[in-house]
């Protein structure tokens, strides 16, 4: 069956990695009709917007998507172009898988991880008030008479927004994938004890929700920072996450960190209708245009899309090919202390698959 998905290359290191990502899912035999979208800084000026309508067509459309990173130019009108598609295409759920590979520098061998980050609410909703703004000016009018407090005249202002109905379908589908995937624990991240209105809406719908369908996974909670500490000292401890927006893009990162870098670590955009798949990293200024960017976050990307379309045959082959070249030490990229390039990589895994 020949599988329709909406490629989105990006920017910076965004088209070398996607490259590589197609050499392989091409060479693992998966059938698939490419809808190439661009998006992004190069073509705001012909279209007028980063993330133009036709992206989005597309991706409605075809249902999926693999994208590489887009740059978020900041302080410019424009809303980040990821945070728009999570949004538009309501992708509430991202899935941040932080698993260590044999071969891999890491002070936590063995660290198996997953991060399930709610990816629509929080202080990434984008309800911002522009310092010396006439609307920041209302606002702090408001705020004055409801809760007596002014913010200085100078403060812009975020605001974060954390509902029942958007905390209920994210714990859900937390509590789902780990029983999809013999996980023991769901951890709540959280400063609810701070922030009894957001956080605390996010901690006590977690745990008022009926459970008795996951009997086998047990339902933590952790303050944020705790966490954090937690991470870096005793990762074992931990299981699969549940953070809301702002913690999940931090701790993902972290998360990364514990296993090699953001080289190596994949993510989902899932939502009940649609579903794009990302690496957790960015467009990485700093090397793009060399060719040697890592494409292993992105291959496993791939994996984790190939398995959501049921391909779970080529998902393991390359997952195992992967893992194989990892352990090998030999064809590496230089964020990982080699000298390969991405296409060498991803050559290197396409030959064992
Ligand atoms: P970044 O993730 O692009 O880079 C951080 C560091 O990690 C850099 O030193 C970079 O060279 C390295 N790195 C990242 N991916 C790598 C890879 N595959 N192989 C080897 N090294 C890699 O984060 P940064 O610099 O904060 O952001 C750059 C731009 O990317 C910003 O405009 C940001 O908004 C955007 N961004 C986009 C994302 C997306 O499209 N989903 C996610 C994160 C950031
Ligand atoms: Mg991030």
């Amino acid at each position: 069956m020949t599988h329709r998905i909406t490629l989105i290359p990006g920017d910076g290191i965004g088209p070398e990695v996607t490259d590589a990502a197609r050499v392989v899912i091409e060479a693992a035999g998966v059938e698939v009709d490419w809808d190439v979208q661009e998006a992004g800084a190069a073509v705001l000026e012909d279209e007028g917007s980063p993330l133009p309508a036709r992206v989005l067509d597309s991706i409605r459309e075809s249902r999926t998507a693999l994208k590489g990173p887009v740059t978020t130019p900041v302080g410019t009108g424009f809303r980040s172009v990821n945070v728009t598609l999570r949004q538009e295409l309501d992708l509430f759920a991202a899935v941040r898988p932080a698993h260590h590979f044999p071969g891999v520098a890491t002070r936590h061998p063995g660290t198996d991880l997953v991060v399930i980050r709610e990816n629509t609410e929080d202080l990434y909703a984008g309800i911002e008030f522009e310092q010396g703004s006439p609307e920041a000016s209302k606002l702090a009018d408001a705020l004055d008479l409801l809760a007596r407090y002014r913010p200085p005249v100078d403060a812009g202002i975020t605001v974060k927004p954390i509902s029942v109905t958007g905390t209920r379908r994210i714990v859900r589908f937390a509590l789902d994938f780990a029983r999809r995937h013999r996980r023991r624990k769901v951890t709540v991240g959280h400063k609810a004890n701070i922030m009894h209105h957001s956080d605390g809406v996010f901690l006590r719908t977690a745990f008022e929700l009926d459970r008795t369908d996951y009997p086998d996974v047990e339902l933590d909670e952790m303050q944020v920072d705790a966490l954090a500490l937690a991470l870096a000292s005793e990762p074992e401890t931990l299981d699969v996450l549940l953070l809301p927006n702002l913690y999940g893009d931090i701790i993902s990162d972290l998360c990364a960190g514990l296993v090699g870098g953001l080289g190596l670590a994949p993510g989902a955009n899932i939502g009940w209708e649609y579903a794009v798949f990302e690496p957790v990293h960015g467009s990485a200024p700093d090397i793009a245009g060399k060719g040697v960017a890592n494409p292993v976050a992105i291959l496993l990307s791939s994996v984790l899309m190939l398995r959501h379309l049921a391909e779970d045959d080529a998902a393991d082959r390359i997952e195992k090919a992967t893992a194989s070249v990892l352990e090998e030490e030999r064809v590496r990229t230089p964020d990982m202390g080699g000298t390969a390039t991405t296409r060498e990589v991803a050559e290197a895994i396409a030959s064992r698959l």
